[in-house]
């Protein structure tokens, strides 16, 4: 044997004490304690020395090897941990990262301008439960029990006399039930229907209007709508009432505006017809005043209710209605 054991360890420290990195450890490591390391060579040629001298050499290599082993993990071990201190891949001279900023749903979004407007004109808003009544959702609203709209095509039945509510006017009786005209008020919310296409998801969103005092009219009606649609789109979108039947409301109307793509020369939009259907409405059926108490002798009122998706497709130009509720951040991030 050339060297001691004793030479091997001096050498190995002094090694260690000059590796710049932990890269350089391992290889040293490697070097001394490999498989064909100088210690492990070492230990190996033990068997060639004299009977005598064996054991003593095969404990002071032994000893040799345990400290090296521990002292290269304990320099790999401090390295680590300062490398991770000074992390070299934190560059504090890059530009910072900025913080994404989401926006609200095209939707709520929608609503929301819907129900300034109103706000503006006097009105408050409220609130309905979506899980609702057969009571409030048809019943008080003078909706037959042969209704079509009771139909199990249209409506989700929680239960026999529980339905997820297929619009948003049973926040009428609920309102009415609990105030004395006057009553000014925007009801916005999530309506269900079992319906799937490209105009239909199954569920949408509505928002209600009812305005109850005395003499109110059809006129006034014309009025807050006309007013709507006009801060709305603009100044000069038309309006066009068409006689139409609810059974809440008498005489009854669905209203049209001219086509914002087209304005009225039509187009796919508005199926040639110059015209875009955006709500009904009309004045409160004595029914319903019943219904909830009310005098139909000394109050009259209207109510209206409309699509916000509609609404919203018409303001964007979106000419699919699912693509509201994809997800899609390609789609949602244009708002
Ligand atoms: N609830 C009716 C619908 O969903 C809309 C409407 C509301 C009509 C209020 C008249 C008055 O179609």
């Amino acid at each position: 044997m050339e060297k001691t054991i004793a030479q091997i360890e001096k050498e190995a420290l002094k090694e260690l004490e000059a590796a710049p990195d932990s890269e350089s450890i391992k290889a040293i490591s490697a070097r001394y304690l490999g498989r064909k390391g100088a210690v492990t060579r070492y230990l190996r040629n033990i068997s060639t020395l004299s009977l005598e001298l064996r054991p003593e050499a095969g404990e002071k290599a032994n000893k040799t090897k345990k400290t090296l082993d521990a002292l290269f993990k304990k320099a790999l071990n401090k390295l680590e941990s300062a490398h991770i201190e000074t992390d070299d891949r934190i560059d504090v001279s890059l530009p910072g990262r900025a913080v994404r900023q989401g926006s609200l749903h095209p939707i709520t979004q929608i609503t929301q301008q819907i129900c300034d407007i109103f706000i503006r004109l006097g009105f408050d808003v409220a609130e309905g439960p979506e899980v609702e009544t057969d009571y409030y959702n048809f019943e008080a609203l003078n909706i037959p029990k042969n209704h079509p709209a009771r139909d199990m095509q249209d409506t989700f039945y929680i239960s026999n006399n529980i339905v997820l509510r297929t619009h948003t006017s049973p926040t009428q009786p609920r309102i009415m039930e609990k105030q004395k005209p006057p009553v000014r008020i925007i009801a916005p919310g999530k309506v269900y229907r079992c319906d799937s296409d490209l105009t239909h998801t199954p569920m949408f969103h509505q928002v209600e209007g009812l305005l109850v005092d005395k003499n109110v009219s059809f006129g006034d009606l014309k009025g807050v709508l006309t007013t709507f649609v006009h801060q709305m789109f603009d100044k000069e979108t038309g309006l066009r009432f068409r006689p139409s039947f609810f059974p809440f409301t008498e005489p009854s109307a669905e209203v049209d505006i001219r086509c914002v793509i087209c304005k009225g020369d039509g187009c796919r939009v508005c199926s040639k017809t110059g015209w875009l259907e955006v709500l009904g409405a009309g004045m409160v059926h004595p029914a319903v005043f019943e219904n909830v108490g009310y005098d139909t002798t000394r109050y009259t009122g209207f109510a209206f209710g409309m699509g916000v998706e509609r609404i919203a497709m018409l303001k964007y130009g979106i000419d699919d209605i699912r693509k509201y509720f994809e997800n899609d951040l390609r789609f949602l991030r244009q708002f």
